[in-house]
């Protein structure tokens, strides 16, 4: 074993140097890979936790340069689903064995704190063994505090970027990092499990911008990290610039493994996208977790955060049918459980 490899395992961590050694060198993915399945197995064996997604609205009243559901695409296609959608939504998914529902949303001021508890609460209720994770941007700590009194257990806020520069060229200067920043230390606090996480290879990132994403999640210590390619959107202000490899995404995820041993770390859907086998390749480089689409398929097409997105035309059994061999095929399998982060307290 190379001897950056051996010091990556035994101290779970590296210097600076080191790690854009890491990052930008392809000779050590083959045993960096290897040693994050090794390192995944020793917290969750073979098993592969699955969360069904239900994308609750593609309004938004925000505008990042990346994105497809920005406020400023007028290409963009609306609709935000009722609750007895989501409900329903929940009922499919609870028969497929998911027991992890992910409400994920644009920023929708229709979607009021009320009306967000009151869609918490009847899910939690109806299904006590399941456990609900928000994804609807940034709030104030006490809607956070509000959805979690109304039984919300997770909440995924990427940091985006955790370099300077780089956030203000990917956002309006009306999107601060430090408010979002914020926003994850106040989940953190409350007592949510907390998944952040960056793209990789979006528009002017360097290998210093993925370093600060590892230095920062270092401090956080999040129990799930999201990472994916940026991918190119057509209708956005970043429709000229090329989409991120999958070979960096994944040195990422092995990386990201051996820093976090027990961290939920999802092989995602953009992944998926670039790649006919980006998922599968993203549990043999340490990923645990995978997020097939629970969203009624009328709307799937227009949660369009990036072009060419994959399952927007396949019902919800067949996704989880195709998954099911997907993750078979690596060698993996999935399981019917909550998928709680490891140790979490
Ligand atoms: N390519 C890849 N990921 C994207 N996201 C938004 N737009 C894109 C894009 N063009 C990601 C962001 C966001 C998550 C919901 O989707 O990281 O946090
Ligand atoms: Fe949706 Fe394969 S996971 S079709």
């Amino acid at each position: 074993m190379s001897k950056l490899i051996e010091q990556l395992r035994e101290k779970r961590n590296l210097t600076d140097e080191q790690l854009k050694e890491l990052i930008e060198t392809d000779g050590y993915d083959k045993e960096l890979f290897a040693s994050a399945v090794d390192i995944r197995e020793k917290a969750y064996g073979r098993d592969v936790y699955i969360r069904g997604l239900i994308e609750i609205s593609s309004y938004c009243k925000n505008d990042c340069y990346y994105c497809g559901i920005r406020r400023s695409n007028e290409k963009a296609q609306r609709y935000r689903l009722s609750e007895e959608e989501i409900l329903e939504c929940c009922v499919t998914g609870y028969d497929l064995g998911f027991r992890t529902f992910v409400l994920q949303g644009g920023e929708d001021p229709y979607f009021t704190d009320e009306r967000i508890c009151d869609i918490v609460g009847k899910i939690k209720k109806r299904f006590p063994d399941c456990a609900v994770t928000l994804s609807l941007g940034e709030k104030s700590r006490e809607s956070y505090q509000k959805y979690f009194d109304a039984g919300a257990d997770r909440y995924l806020l990427r940091h985006e970027t955790a370099g300077a520069e780089h956030y203000r060229k990917l956002h309006p200067a009306e999107l601060l990092q430090e408010k979002r920043m914020q926003c994850l230390r106040d989940l953190k606090e409350i007592g949510y499990q907390v998944g952040s996480g960056f793209m990789v290879g979006s528009p002017y990132q360097k290998t210093e911008d993925l370093i600060s994403d590892l230095r920062f999640l270092q401090e956080l210590q999040p129990d799930m990290i999201g990472i994916g390619p940026f991918i190119t959107h057509q209708d956005t202000p970043f429709r000229e610039f090329t989409s991120g490899e999958l070979t960096l995404c994944l040195r990422m995820v092995a990386i990201l493994r051996h820093l976090f041993p027990e961290v939920l770390l999802p092989a995602t859907t953009a992944l998926g996208t670039i790649h006919p086998s980006g998922r599968e390749l993203g549990l043999l480089a340490g990923a645990n977790v995978v997020m097939p689409n629970l969203s009624p398929v009328g709307v799937r097409e227009k949660y369009s955060l990036y072009d060419n997105k994959i399952c927007t035309g396949e019902e919800a059994a067949e996704c989880r049918g195709c998954l099911e061999n997907r993750v078979a095929s690596a060698g993996f399998q999935i399981v019917v459980d909550r998928g709680d982060r490891k140790n979490f307290k």
